[in-house]
């Protein structure tokens, strides 16, 4: 049983693409699900654009604006692995949902744009990863164009991320055309063949030895010199590092290659999956949980409401970190120490929603279907003895009160509201006043709040509108009640509840917040919920 289960868990890949947007993300993702034999044919951009919701995108608001707002989850078996790709919304404004996708994470692909490396979502997304200590592995995209020099592109990668690159395959042109990629390991030349049909279909590749007649015939005799030259230059630039520098995020594989024509992504792929690493120990609150011998745990990083416009409910989307997912079995939800009797797990297709029918163990991301009694963070264990730290919320910067047009909506309002926040797509907080509390929504960034207004009005049929307030930052605190009260009603703040009725200040800037962490010693300020205890909740 357990060597069974240790055989599946090892053949686990969970991993999150994070890249700036327009670099190929979904390019990238979609030739993945082609080399996985997911879907038979890769679109092409255009009908792409069209038909890419069928796989990964949900809301209506996705559709219309062509961005992924919400993470999901893709799997698929490729060689005998089993790929669980998080998606990640490309959008700043959605950068919380990214983090917490990166935290279901086992490792990452940094994915570039050959013309502009390093860009400014690539620069936070990585910070994540580098907090994490995810293992990044970089493809650089777009090489069937000329691009900027690799090896400068490579020096500014590890210049500004301060990660340490070692090319592991390399672009060969002739022409300036892209023509297939060097790969060091094998020290052989994968040559392709240019297909008819815009990189719809994977291309024929051909592994060549670097004194083989036929790269010759391919490249010409100055094109192999130059090729030699350049593999050559990079020895010097340094060897391989060992794999254990990979692992703790210290060092990145990089790997060229065209999402377009998928010229070098079978080669990527292949060396990708063999060194990633499977779900190993993680952190938890009593030592490291190890995924093959503890029993069943895992963290909810995701919860999602009207996912099936047919059914009014929500998915609760927990990653395994360890054991096996046993339907019927009874866990524990940390957080309010009830039971939880583990039912048959959702899949979506299309927004059908659908039983899940293989097997989910640690590694895999299981969708429960959930009446409100999980959130973002709650751990799931059988036994109850697991606990992992919870999923930190990035502190909002925006803040608004909101307005309906039609008071008898009011408790539509309130129940969308819960649900949108339990999500995590806004913060809800109250503002005491003398006719109640008022309802206050705080974001990351401003496309949350068009998101809320949206789906408002089409899941909940509240027309709704706000009115921004003047703060940028919150946080929660604790200590003596009247050192809360100073600091509140001081110019520029303001004092807040949230749904579970903890305390927050909200700060017209950081100047002012920080200036009240450094005087107030008596209190204690918090940019993630303080934890309560089980009764508290
Ligand atoms: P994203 O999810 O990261 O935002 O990127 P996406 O895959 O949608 O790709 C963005 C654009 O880049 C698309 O162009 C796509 O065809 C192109 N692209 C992706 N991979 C490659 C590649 O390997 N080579 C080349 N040359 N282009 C690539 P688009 O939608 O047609 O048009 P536009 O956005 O350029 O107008």
């Amino acid at each position: 049983m357990t060597t069974s289960l240790a055989r599946e868990i090892r053949r686990r890949r969970t991993f999150a693409i994070i890249s700036h947007p327009d670099a190929g993300k979904t390019t990238l993702t979609e030739k993945l699900l082609l080399y996985g034999g997911a879907i038979r044919s890769a679109g092409s951009v255009k009908s792409r654009r069209a038909t890419r919701h069928a796989t990964s995108d949900w809301l209506d608001m996705e559709q219309e604006r062509g961005i992924s707002i919400t993470a999901s989850v893709l799997h698929f078996d490729y060689q005998g692995f089993r790929i669980n790709l998080l998606d990640t919304p490309g959008h700043q404004d959605f950068s919380e949902d990214t983090y917490r996708a990166l935290m279901a994470a086992d490792s990452a692909i940094m994915l570039l744009d050959n013309r502009k490396g390093v860009e400014t979502q690539t620069r936070k997304l990585f910070s994540v990863c580098r907090k994490r200590r995810l293992p990044i592995f970089t493809f650089v995209n777009k090489c069937d164009r000329v691009g900027e020099d690799p090896i400068g592109l490579l020096d500014d990668v590890q210049r500004e991320l301060g990660i340490d690159c070692f090319v592991s395959t390399w672009p060969v042109r002739r022409d300036g055309h892209l023509v297939g990629v060097y790969d060091r390991d094998s020290a052989r030349v994968l040559l392709y063949e240019r297909t008819e049909d815009h990189g719809q279909s994977k291309p024929r590749a051909t592994s060549v030895a670097l004194d083989s007649t036929e790269l010759e015939a391919a490249l010409g005799a100055s094109g192999v010199d130059r090729l030699r030259q350049e593999i050559e230059l990079l020895e010097v630039a340094g060897t391989v590092p060992d794999l254990a520098s990979v692992l703790r995020g210290e060092a990145s594989p990089v790997y060229f290659g065209s999402a377009l024509t998928n010229f070098g992504v079978d080669a990527f792929l292949e060396r990708f999956l063999a060194l990633a690493p499977a779900p190993s120990a993680r952190e938890g609150s009593d030592g490291m949980v190890d995924p093959i011998t503890a029993p069943f745990s895992g963290f909810v990083f995701k919860v999602q409401a009207n996912m099936d416009p047919r059914h009014r409910d929500r998915v609760a989307f927990v990653r395994i970190c360890s054991g096996r997912f046993e339907p019927g079995a009874e866990a524990v939800v940390s957080r309010t120490g009830k039971t939880l009797r583990l039912a048959q797990p959702q899949e979506f297709m299309a927004r059908e929603r659908v039983h899940s029918e293989g097997e989910a163990v640690a590694g895999d991301v299981v969708g429960l279907l959930d009446r409100g009694s999980l959130r973002v963070g709650d751990t799931v264990a059988v036994g109850g003895q697991i606990e992992y730290p919870g999923v930190p919320r990035f502190s909002p910067e925006h803040f608004a009160q909101i307005r309906i047009e039609d008071a008898l909506r009011r408790k539509h309002l309130d129940r969308g509201l819960r649900h949108l926040a339990e999500e995590g797509t806004i913060l809800l907080l109250f503002a005491p006043s003398i006719t109640g509390p008022v309802p206050i929504v705080g974001a990351v960034g401003t496309l949350q709040f068009d998101v809320l207004l949206d789906r408002l009005e089409r899941e909940y049929g509240v027309k709704a509108r706000l009115e921004s307030l003047p703060f940028h930052c919150a946080r929660w605190v604790t200590g003596p009640a009247a050192a809360i009260q100073k600091v509140a009603t001081a110019y520029g703040r303001r004092e807040v509840e949230d749904a579970d009725g903890a305390q927050l200040i909200l700060f017209d800037n950081e100047w002012t917040l920080q200036r009240s962490v450094e005087q107030e010693k008596d209190l204690t300020f918090y940019d993630v919920q303080p934890r309560r205890t089980n009764s508290a909740s």
